[in-house]
């Protein structure tokens, strides 16, 4: 799939088919996760693949909603897509220099670094025919215990992984002359 394609047509996926993901299109998208770039390519990022129901179950009940008695919307996803993928960074590698926090953003540069490797793992995915959705709203405490993920470590998001049972509409974007400007901020 061509990449403009790809990124036009990606959706977030919250309805999946109970059909096993083999594990060579798993590691097609992985592969397209480890080659994103990286803060001095020190590629902090690390990826749990989870099949285990006990554990998707698990994880889908540390999701939050938005607001009391409103779940989050992934939660089912998470429960019974074939496989969910849990990315986690190691702290104290990006946004540093010679061991020294770099500049204004602090270490939240491994933030950073995660979202290019998931956005690569998503739209990999979905050239291969399977669904994806970041979910970030959940509580992290919970997922660190449940995953047993080291001090020194973060959690900072976990997908789906899976054949689409739906075809979600287009959530709209701003236009560009809403976000873009020329020469300095506020010139269009
Ligand atoms: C950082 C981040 C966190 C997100 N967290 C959630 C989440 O917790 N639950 C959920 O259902 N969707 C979540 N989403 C998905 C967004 O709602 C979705 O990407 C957005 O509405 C645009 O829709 P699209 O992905 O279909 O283009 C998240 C997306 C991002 C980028």
């Amino acid at each position: 799939m061509e990449v403009m394609e790809a990124i036009k047509t990606r959706r977030s996926i919250r309805k999946y088919k109970t059909t096993p993901v083999d594990d060579k299109t798993i590691e097609v998208v992985l592969e397209a996760a480890r080659w994103a770039p990286s803060w001095k390519n020190t590629q902090c990022r690390r990826f749990i693949v989870v099949r285990d129901d006990k554990i998707k179950s698990q994880l889908a009940n540390t999701l939050r909603g938005t607001k009391e008695g409103v779940a989050n919307p992934a939660s089912n996803a998470i429960r019974t897509a074939p496989v969910v993928i849990v990315v986690c960074a190691e702290l104290g590698k990006s946004g540093y220099n010679l061991g020294k926090i770099a500049t204004d953003k602090g270490d939240l540069w491994y933030m950073f670094d995660v979202a290019l490797a998931t956005q690569n793992l998503t739209l990999a995915a979905h050239s291969v025919g399977l669904g994806t959705v970041h979910v970030g709203l959940f509580d992290a405490k919970r997922v660190t215990d449940i995953m047993e993920i080291p001090p020194g470590f973060c959690v900072v998001e976990m997908t789906p992984l899976g054949y689409p049972d739906e075809e979600p509409e287009v959530r709209p974007r701003k236009e560009l002359s809403e976000i873009v400007f020329y020469d300095k901020y506020g010139s269009r």
